[in-house]
């Protein structure tokens, strides 16, 4: 079984590439609260998978809430790996993960980081990559995830993460201020240019989008993943001012 988490589909990517070479099942994170369904029962030779974004050096807080609520009944020791996409690093991401499991009795016995087209754009000097460096991490991450799935295959005890600098600093210090300051959804607003074509309702991996005389509304239930700027066909979402003059992304598989 894999779970996966994705806001603009990177890890949507990945986590489908793992599905079809490992032959597990996929399950969408965020259907568990939809549908409320918190228990799997696992299969003696079933691997289980995590595969996610990261979210200031760390897994994303749905991520976190979800492997808190998970019950894995048959539990008896499988292959548990974790993928994560991240734009340039992960800081203590393989740390953060490994004690999330740990904490559930369960053993993390391989972790991998795939570097993918950045879709963070509400720092200040931070936007999406160049079309050629979106490109070329595209191609880069074929062979790189080939690698990756063939480790899986074997399964293979090995941890392959992109601490990147400063580590302790960004996922100790940094990402607790960015959740408690940085996920609120108030900033959301859709400008003029709204066409009302829904596809940021139809995007948002939490139902947090319900359309208002044909324009979008958000509610307080937000991940922060930005799919609804990113698919925005005209580029009609903004938030705040921190979205000004930004670029926009979205994995060119996971198109809506
Ligand atoms: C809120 C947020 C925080 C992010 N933080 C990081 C980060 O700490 N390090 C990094 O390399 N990329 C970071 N990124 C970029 C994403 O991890 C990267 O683009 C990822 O592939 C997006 O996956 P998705 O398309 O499945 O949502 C962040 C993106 C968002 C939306």
């Amino acid at each position: 079984m894999i779970f996966y988490f994705s806001g603009t589909g990177n890890s949507k990517w990945i986590a489908n590439q793992l599905s079809k070479k490992q032959q597990e099942d996929l399950f969408f994170i965020p259907d568990a609260w939809k549908n409320d369904t918190w228990e799997f029962s696992l299969q003696e030779d079933e691997k289980i998978g995590f595969v996610f974004p990261v979210y200031s050096w760390a897994p994303p807080v749905i991520v976190q809430e979800f492997i808190r609520k998970l019950s894995l009944k048959g539990y008896r020791q499988q292959y548990l790996f974790f993928v994560c996409s991240c734009g340039d690093d992960t800081g203590l991401t393989q740390q953060v993960m490994e004690k999330a499991l740990a904490a559930k009795g369960w053993t993390c016995n391989a972790g991998f980081s795939v570097i993918m087209p950045n879709n963070y754009v509400l720092f200040p000097g931070f936007d999406v990559d160049s079309k050629e460096l979106e490109e070329k991490k595209l191609a880069e991450a074929v062979p790189a995830l080939e690698r990756v799935n063939r480790l899986i295959a074997e399964k293979e005890y090995v941890f392959a993460c992109k601490e990147g600098s400063f580590p302790f600093l960004k996922t100790r210090i940094i990402n607790p201020l960015f959740v408690r300051y940085q996920m609120s959804p108030k900033p959301f607003y859709a400008t003029d240019d709204c066409i009302g074509c829904k596809r940021c309702e139809k995007s948002c991996p939490v139902g947090n989008i319900t359309m208002r005389d044909r324009k979008p509304a958000w509610g307080n239930n937000c991940t922060a993943c930005l799919a609804c700027y990113h698919v925005c066909p005209q580029q009609a979402v903004q938030y705040g001012k921190k979205t000004k003059g930004k670029g926009h992304y979205f994995n060119p598989d996971s198109a809506y």
